[in-house]
Parts: C-alpha cells; sequence; structure tokens
C-alpha cells in the first residue's frame, strides 16, 4: 500500500502521538441526552465513584444548561451527579440512566449548597463549589462527596477549604462543618482529595489547589470516621521508616491535576491525572496505597484533546489490557475572542 505523500507532508500529523489511551465518546453535550433529559449541556469533570448501592454515580463541577459556561440564562450549577449502571466496556461506552435529585422540571440540580460568588453557608465568600471524589457506603446506605470550595479562579487558581458532604438519601447532599483550610500562599496540600476504600480504611490522596507544582499526600481514616478529623492518620516518614499517624511526607512530588486513584479488581491501584508540566493524562500503579507508585505512563497526549484536564479513573476499570476507562474533560477557547469553543466529558479507553 501507498503512503501518501500528503499526509506526511503534513506537520501535526506527522508528529502526532498517542498515549495507551484512545477517544471512545463524548458524554456530554447541548445535541445528547444530558441536555434533552437533565438540562446538562456544557459541564465537565464526571468524577465516577461506586454508589451505595453499586451503580456509578458521575460528579460533574460547573454546569449550564447552554453550550458554554458565558451564554445568558445558563442555569449555572454544581456539583450536578448523573447515575449509570453501564459497563463502560460494553459497545456504546458509558451511558447514564439517572440523574440525581431530579424535581419537577426534569434538570438534574445542584446537589448541595454552592454559595454562587456569595456565602458558603459558614460565612466564608465562594465563587462556587467543584466535587473531588465520592464514596459510598453499603453499610450505611450514606455517601460522602469531597469538594473544594472555590476562592478565585485567577490561574493558579484557590480555594478556600477542602470539605466534605454528606448525603442519607443519595439526592441531596449536606456540607458538614469539616473542613481542611487553604493557606493564604495556596499551597496547603490537602485541597484536592481523591479517597479509595480498602476494607476498613479510605485512603485519601490529595494535592493543592489551582494544578501547581508541589507535594501529593496520602492519609487514612477508618470508612465510618470519615466526619472525624481526629481520625485522620498520615501517612509519614520519621528518617527511619515510613508509617500511619505521623505527620504527611510527600509520597509524589509533581505538578499535579486533580488526582484519580481507585483499586481494581485484581488488587491493582491505579492513580491518573494531568500532569502539568507534559500537558498528558497519565497514570501510575502500585501494589498499595502504601506502596511504591510506578514511573508515568501516558494515556492521552495534549495533542489528542487538546485544553484536557481531569482523566478520572472508572472504578470498573481493570488491569486488563483496554479495561481502563477515563473521564476526560476539554475546555477550549477560540485564541482571539476568548469565546469557547468547546466544554464537555468524554470517555477514553486504554491500559494501565
Ligand atoms: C474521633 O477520633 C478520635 C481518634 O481516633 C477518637 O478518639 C474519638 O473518639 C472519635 N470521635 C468520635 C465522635 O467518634
Ligand atoms: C480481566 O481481569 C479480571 C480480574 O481483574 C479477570 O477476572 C478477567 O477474567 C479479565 N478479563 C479478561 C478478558 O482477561
Amino acid at each position: 500500500m501507498r503512503v501518501s505523500p500528503l499526509i506526511l507532508s503534513l506537520p501535526g500529523l506527522v508528529s502526532a502521538q498517542t498515549g495507551k489511551s484512545v477517544w471512545k465518546k463524548r458524554l456530554t453535550g447541548a445535541d445528547l441526552d444530558t441536555f434533552q433529559r437533565w438540562s446538562v449541556a456544557g459541564t465537565d469533570l464526571g468524577i465516577p465513584y461506586v454508589l451505595e448501592n453499586g451503580a456509578i454515580g458521575f460528579l460533574f463541577g460547573d454546569t449550564f444548561n447552554t453550550q458554554w459556561p458565558e451564554e445568558p440564562n445558563n442555569d449555572w450549577r454544581a456539583p450536578v451527579m448523573l447515575r449509570s449502571a453501564i459497563n463502560p466496556g460494553d459497545a456504546n461506552g458509558i451511558v447514564f440512566d439517572s440523574a440525581a435529585g431530579v424535581g419537577g422540571n426534569g434538570n438534574a440540580p445542584e446537589i448541595m449548597h454552592n454559595g454562587h460568588r456569595g456565602d458558603d453557608g459558614f460565612g466564608t465568600y465562594e465563587i462556587s463549589v467543584i466535587p473531588n471524589d465520592g464514596i459510598g457506603f453499603p453499610e450505611t446506605g450514606d455517601q460522602i462527596v469531597s469538594y473544594m470550595s472555590i476562592k478565585d479562579w485567577t490561574a493558579p487558581w484557590a480555594t478556600n477549604y477542602a470539605g466534605l458532604a454528606i448525603s442519607t438519601d443519595g439526592n441531596t447532599f449536606t456540607r458538614l462543618d469539616v473542613k481542611w483550610p487553604n493557606d493564604d500562599a495556596n499551597s496547603d496540600p490537602f485541597q484536592m482529595w481523591t479517597m479509595q476504600r480498602d476494607g476498613d480504611w479510605v485512603y485519601i490522596f490529595s494535592v493543592r489547589s489551582g494544578r501547581q507544582q508541589g507535594p501529593m499526600m496520602l492519609q487514612r481514616a477508618p470508612w465510618d470516621q470519615m466526619v472525624n478529623q481526629s481520625a485522620y492518620q498520615g501517612w509519614g516518614w520519621d528518617g527511619n521508616n515510613w508509617g500511619w499517624g505521623r505527620p504527611c511526607t510527600p509520597i509524589l512530588q509533581g505538578n499535579f491535576g486533580e488526582p484519580s486513584v481507585r483499586k481494581l479488581s485484581d488488587g491493582t491501584w491505579g492513580m491518573s491525572y494531568l500532569n502539568l508540566d507534559t500537558k498528558n493524562i497519565v497514570t501510575r500503579t502500585a501494589a498499595g496505597p502504601d506502596q511504591a507508585w510506578s514511573d508515568e505512563t501516558v494515556q492521552v497526549y495534549w495533542n489528542q484533546e487538546p485544553f484536557l484536564y481531569g482523566g478520572f479513573i472508572h472504578p470498573w476499570s481493570t488491569a486488563n489490557a483496554s479495561e481502563l476507562y477515563l473521564m476526560v474533560s476539554k475546555w477550549a477557547h477560540d485564541p482571539t475572542t476568548g469565546a469557547s469553543t468547546a466544554y464537555h466529558v468524554s470517555q477514553y479507553v486504554g491500559s494501565l
């Protein structure tokens, strides 16, 4: 077969790199059922976690009934949750079947209080409330969502604090007065969380807000003590060895976007994040939360999905080939006018 010289001469195509993940489908948009059914058009994140009943909840950030955030009458909501019990490995990929908290108008509402450039409910000004992860507890039927209260979207954007919200019905969440405050330098490393339960413990990996250079920290808490800050134990190095119940020592250093950690069915722990140095979504693996993490594997190169972020690991991913399912966001702008040209979440499929 002859290779077209036209193709070879096109810059960008020749040098285009493909990570281990490939685009499967776009999951949100004004042209999709997410808008027709729940008024979810422009949105991002789609953080997938196991609900108390075993299905999957997807947590979205700033959500609009318009294609782009900047349009008028956009019905701004955050966080919003859609649900699915479809295996993401099915031929059609992820299909949502319901939304949390749907009322008479059929729209997916925000699932907890959001100050929307106003009071967070505790006397602090916040711009918005952005989810970081969720966890369901089959024993109690409760769910907990970790979120960040946004203080300032100016890069590197800053949080007021990381907080927890609890739900007993899976539809509405109450923000608790349990918070991990940021510092004035926007350098607190406990602002963007990902949570994974293993047995009696929930393991919490966290980084600074704003996608900055800095450490990644590891803590753990008993699953039924997550709202008790005294019960959290840091994973730290005392000069001789690593142990729990100490001040946290960085487990990794990097230029981290929002981290996503999931324990997969074969026992492999997978971690994903946007590496802001290379602008690629990468994964690492470990034999346990407190074990050494592998080097980075590129899943999605920037050129595959320009202006990408997220890369949240679907909990039903496996360590098998082509069974890693990532939720990848994209928010792109026209370089001249600044207007949005894309604001949505896509499913990618790859291999750890
Ligand atoms: C909170 O955790 C601490 C430390 O484990 C424990 O001593 C205390 O009893 C816990 N509080 C509650 C209300 O469970
Ligand atoms: C994928 O991995 C799981 C364990 O994680 C295993 O049970 C299953 O058989 C694997 N599937 C294939 C097609 O290899």
